[in-house]
């Protein structure tokens, strides 16, 4: 597969919070949690989705990357590099399967423990927002406009079930019926499928989706509004969460709990037979942008600007992982005035610096200078990358971005990037020399 010549799309807003720092949090120091927080991605959690009975969790990021994560033995247990771009949406389809859809249009199926997809579905004509399945259906939605429908283990074809005037930003499925319901940037929520789906026409877009048991949906809108949508399309019940638009939602499988996030202001836990917000979780790595709720319908996954996974005991309203702020050592280089850090904070989603942090999307730059292309320990490289001759130094890797990886190093899976200013490089690559552990 040839991926060159592609940009590093991170949308202005996820850039700006990936370079937002950790919110400081009330909690004392020194709490002790049964479970630690799950890190492993390099830039905010974008979408999350329980498995096998509560058993795996699949996360997708803003870094490019799917993980895989053992949600018992609290690690991950693989890490998925496909998308060339932000992985937008989530869904678990049968058999031990699921999609990843992404910045790049593309939606790749994952099966067993491959860690190639299993098969790739081409068709929007532009990033995936949404993803949804039920019964061996699978659903998106997407900036272009459609809604398309496919059969995941089939050949890979889809049919058009929505047109928004505008972009789709959200997708449900009905699992009873397999009705699908989506929500575009034309304000309209349709449910139903072409040439005549019913059409309720919104205060609001809303910007996330879910089903609840009796095939009712909930929707969350730029308005910070909640809002439970019954199947003749009319609005049963509404909460107001917040002033900001809402980013992330989740139901729990029983039905009995919502939970939704704005881009500021933490979760919201939502009791439905109360008809009232129950908690207010708050915590660092707000803004949360994902959430899920574990088998139990207890246990709620957040995924946040800070890049770790944690987790919430929605009926307490308590935190059962750490919140203590995620220590940002690039972040605090930057803010420091370090230039070399603020340049590299273009860098951070994918590239560590210390021993501990490992590979992400790109390989660890400890121990960097010195080191020849391509020879990372542990990290799966592109084809071209190791036959090269490079050594890195401060001129080699000025040069790499100079010119820019695509004509330095062709070939590499690095997306194209170049930093135009001499002065930028040079303050770049001396701080690198000195936290990359160089002699
Ligand atoms: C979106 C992800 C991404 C971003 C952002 C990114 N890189 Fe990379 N980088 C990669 C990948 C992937 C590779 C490995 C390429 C390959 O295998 O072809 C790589 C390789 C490298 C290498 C070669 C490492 C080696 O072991 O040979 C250096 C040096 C490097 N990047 C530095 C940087 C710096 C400095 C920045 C910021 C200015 C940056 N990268 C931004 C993904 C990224």
């Amino acid at each position: 597969m040839t991926t060159t010549g592609r940009k590093l799309r991170l949308g202005a807003l996820g850039r700006l919070l990936l370079l937002a720092p950790a919110v400081a949090c009330g909690v004392a120091a020194g709490q002790a949690f049964a479970q630690e927080v799950l890190r492993g991605h390099g830039g905010p959690v974008r979408a999350l989705a329980v498995q096998a009975q509560g058993r795996t969790l699949v996360s997708g990021s803003f870094d490019s990357s799917v993980i895989v994560w053992d949600l018992k033995a609290n690690a991950a247990q693989r890490v998925l590099r496909f998308h060339q771009g932000a992985v937008n949406a989530v869904a678990i389809l049968p058999d031990g399967c699921f999609a990843s859809g992404g910045e790049d249009k593309r939606i790749a199926v994952w099966c067993a423990n491959a860690d190639v997809p299993v098969r790739v579905l081409e068709g929007h004509e532009a990033p995936v927002t949404s993803l949804a399945a039920a019964n061996g259906v699978l659903v998106s939605a997407s900036f272009d406009g459609t809604v398309r429908q496919w059969n995941p283990s089939g050949g890979g074809t889809s049919q058009i079930v929505h047109r928004h005037m505008g972009a789709a930003m959200a997708v449900t499925i009905s699992f009873g019926t397999n009705v699908v319901v989506s929500a575009g940037s034309d304000v309209a929520l349709l449910r139903g499928s072409e040439p005549a789906p019913l059409r309720l026409q919104w205060t609001a877009p809303a910007t996330v989706l879910a089903t609840l048991p009796n095939g009712d949906v909930v929707a969350a809108s730029a308005d910070g509004h909640v809002r439970i949508v019954s199947a003749d399309m009319l609005v049963v019940t509404e909460f107001a969460v917040d002033r900001i638009p809402i980013a992330s939602l989740a139901v729990s499988p029983d039905g009995r709990l919502i939970a939704a996030a704005g881009l500021r202001g933490g979760i919201a836990i939502i009791d439905r037979a109360q008809a009232k917000i129950v908690h207010r979780l708050t915590g660092p790595g707000l803004p949360v942008w994902s959430l899920a709720f574990d088998g139990d319908s207890r246990t709620l996954i957040s995924g946040g600007a800070d890049r770790v996974i944690r987790r919430w005991d929605a009926v307490a309203g308590k935190p059962l992982t750490s919140t203590l702020p995620e220590r940002d050592v690039v972040a605090e280089a930057a803010a420091s005035g370090e230039r070399g850090a603020v340049v590299f904070r273009a860098c951070q989603a994918c590239h560590t610096l210390s021993p501990d942090d490992g590979n992400r999307a790109g390989p660890t730059l400890y121990g960097v200078f010195g080191r020849r292309i391509g020879t990372a320990p542990g990290y799966a490289y592109s084809e071209a990358l190791p036959r090269m001759s490079i050594v890195w130094s401060r001129d080699t890797i000025a040069r790499l971005f100079e010119i820019g990886p695509n004509a330095y190093t062709p070939g590499t899976r690095m997306p194209e990037q170049t930093i135009n200013d001499p002065a930028d490089r040079q303050a770049l690559v001396e701080w690198l020399e000195r936290v990359t552990g160089a002699r």
